[in-house]
């Protein structure tokens, strides 16, 4: 299994980045959606501590993702795919990544502007980026979490159909070489 991608496809680090992150965003939207609806108890401030550790996490994932990305060679288009899908696709995806990056930071803020801790898995301290309660700053930080957020599902409505009419109607090698990676060499046909 090639650690690198290929011109016939990617490689494993790029797939374990790519659905690890995947599925531990799908985690933290259920948990931030879910937490802010709860009743002010111990619980909500444990699960409160959880989404700042899983989305410090994931910036973390993501920022190791970027710096093994720019080393890597993307593996070629179908052939048959027009100029103005190849730009669509490489526009979406750079927008998934400011996004997956612009996430987990707004959330940092405004955690930081909120004055409130912020303990990787009761392990050790993260700094604050303001250095203290910011009350001007707070509620901007937040609604920019939220429209961030937003703006992720709209965009992963996009990306995730797109994979699926990749598979399902064109029937080419998109979905299947994120997912299993490059085919084998089967020596002839
Ligand atoms: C990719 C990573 C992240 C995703 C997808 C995410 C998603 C969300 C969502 C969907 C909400 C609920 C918003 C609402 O409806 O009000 C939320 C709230 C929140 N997030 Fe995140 N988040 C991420 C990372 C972070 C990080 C790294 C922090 C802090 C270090 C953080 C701190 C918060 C806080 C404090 C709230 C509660 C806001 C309130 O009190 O209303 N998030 N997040
Ligand atoms: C939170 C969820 C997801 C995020 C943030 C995300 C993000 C990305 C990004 C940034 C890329 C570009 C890779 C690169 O050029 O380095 C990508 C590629 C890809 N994603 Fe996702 N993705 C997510 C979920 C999914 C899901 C659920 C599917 C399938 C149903 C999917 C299918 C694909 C495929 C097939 C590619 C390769 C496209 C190509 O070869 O041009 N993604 N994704």
């Amino acid at each position: 299994m090639p650690l690198r991608s290929t011109e016939a496809g990617w490689g494993a680090l790029v797939r374990v980045f790519h659905w690890s992150i995947a599925l531990l965003i799908l985690v933290q939207a259920v948990i931030g959606l879910s937490m802010v609806e709860m009743g002010l108890t111990p619980a909500k401030v444990r699960v409160f501590a959880l989404h700042k550790s899983i989305g410090m996490t994931i910036l973390a994932l993501v920022l190791l993702r970027i710096a093994w990305r720019l080393g890597e060679r993307r593996p070629a288009d179908p052939p048959a795919m027009p100029r103005w899908q190849v730009r669509a696709a490489r526009a979406t995806h750079l927008a998934l990544y400011l996004l997956i990056l612009a996430i987990p930071l707004s959330g940092w803020w405004f955690n930081s502007a909120s004055n409130a801790p912020l303990v990787w898995f009761g392990w050790f301290d993260l700094p604050s980026l303001t250095g203290g309660l910011d009350p001007v700053w707070k509620p901007r930080a937040l609604l920019l979490h939220q429209t961030l957020f937003g703006l992720l599902v709209a965009l992963l409505v996009v990306h995730v159909g797109a994979a699926l009419w990749h598979h399902f109607k064109q029937r080419d090698e998109v979905l299947r070489r994120m997912v299993m990676g490059p085919r084998k060499k089967t020596g002839g046909g």
